[in-house]
């Protein structure tokens, strides 16, 4: 991947030198170059600022030198290439993991600094006509220039790329990966004391028994978004159907609910297929408290009611492929589109490296099965392991563009 930075500063950005992305640069992986941008400037004081038209504090940067000096970056590529160009600001889009993992698949990216009050509008129009421009904000609070910006993004998108991180089963569980926080983490000593306190760590960690491990660390993530980011938990889309329900992360305490929904939800497929001997129906509160730390769980509640859920995860059996389960909408407030926006939040929860995304229901559920196949699912070329009375449904994840 290539990366010209555009800047008053030049080094500022000499961290990038160091570490991980300076090892990436050095194997070939990166390539970063610096650009100083008084160096396309023809005045002997070499401006690149002015005061701002219609009065007002601090000065903005001059259209020219920013065109000369895009211009001069875009020369220097390959034959029929050009950057997408990133112009760091308040007033952008949010950077956020998932951007990281989109622009880490771009060829060639381009970041131009500002400073001061930011850079004259014009420039954004003029790029515009030779460049797909993007403006990142890398969170809601101002900073001087476009510099720590940068370092900060090029270093979430450079631990991206295949061979920076050396083992890149690190980058799977990550905070932000799947919608959830990272588990916490310990190394030796197991008891460290400090200022007269001991403070262990938690024993299962020690057991070497890996399904509990695995369980233990699931609840944590669970527990620490609940407490720190709930608003993760909020669908990004949630301005239609979603907007007027409460989501959060289901604990112990919604599951008496939840199998009153479940039972509730799954009425008709027992009265088409005949039986109540399947697991929405037998299965207890004792089950369902296991399914908790098995699956990533979510419920949103009207006024107080447990009206929807869904719950997801990596199939433990092929970590490519995400799987959807238990995916129900009390029957009254069906048909207003709860369904189709909690099917695309799940989804989008998918991590960028599965394949697949699964969900299974009954073979008779004709009514499921329409709404799957609406939202792209297909019908699975094999028989379902789940149940034989149930079919396997699945479709690859949306592209970004696609979730709008
Ligand atoms: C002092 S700021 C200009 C702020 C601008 N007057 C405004 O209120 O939106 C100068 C430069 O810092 C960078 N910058 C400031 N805050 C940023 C943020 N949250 N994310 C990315 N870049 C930022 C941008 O390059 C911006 O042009």
């Amino acid at each position: 991947m290539r990366i010209d930075v555009v800047t008053i500063f030049p080094e500022y950005l000499a961290p990038l030198e160091l570490s991980l992305l300076g090892k990436a640069q050095r194997d070939g992986i990166l390539q970063i170059r610096v650009h100083d941008l008084r160096e396309v400037t023809t005045d002997r004081h070499r401006t690149v600022d002015d005061t701002p038209y219609g009065g007002g504090a601090g000065m903005v940067m001059k259209p020219e030198p920013w065109a000369a000096a895009l211009a001069r970056v875009c020369a220097d590529g390959p034959t029929g290439q050009r950057p997408v160009l990133i112009i760091p600001g308040p007033g952008g889009e949010r950077f956020t993991q998932q951007l990281a993992r989109e622009l880490a698949q771009e060829p060639w990216l381009a970041f131009a600094c500002g400073r001061y009050e930011g850079i004259d509008e014009r420039v954004y129009a003029h790029a515009a006509d030779h460049l797909r421009v993007r403006t990142i904000s890398l969170g809601d609070y101002v900073l001087n220039g476009g510099e720590v910006a940068v370092l900060a993004m090029v270093e979430a998108m450079g631990r991206l790329l295949p061979g920076v991180v050396g083992n890149a089963e690190s980058l799977v569980e990550e905070s932000h990966e799947d919608g959830l926080l990272e588990y916490p983490v310990y190394t030796k000593p197991a008891s460290w004391t400090r200022d007269g306190v001991t403070r262990e760590v938690p024993p299962v960690l020690l057991s070497g028994d890996h399904g509990a491990i695995a369980r233990w660390r699931h609840a944590q993530r669970l527990e620490r978004t609940a407490a720190r980011r709930p608003d993760l938990l909020a669908p990004a889309a949630a301005v239609g159907a979603l907007a007027d329900l409460d989501a959060a992360l289901a604990t112990p305490a919604d599951l008496p609910e939840l199998v009153v929904l479940t039972r509730a939800c799954w009425v008709p497929e027992a009265a088409a297929s005949g039986t109540f001997d399947f697991p929405p129906f037998t299965d207890g509160v004792p089950e369902l408290t296991a399914s908790l730390s098995e699956w990533t769980t979510y419920v949103w509640r009207a006024a107080g009611r447990l009206v929807a859920s869904i719950r997801v995860r990596r199939d433990p059996e092929d970590d490519r492929v995400w799987q959807l389960g238990r995916f129900m909408v009390a029957p009254d407030l069906q048909g207003r589109g709860i369904g189709q926006e909690i099917l695309t939040f799940a989804e989008s929860l998918a991590p960028r490296d599965v394949s697949t995304i699964w969900i299974n229901t009954g073979r008779v559920s004709e009514r499921n099965i329409r709404i799957y196949r609406k939202a792209g699912f297909r019908l699975a070329p094999w028989d379902s392991q789940v149940h034989p009375a149930t079919v396997d449904l699945i479709k690859s994840p949306r592209s970004r563009a696609d979730k709008g």
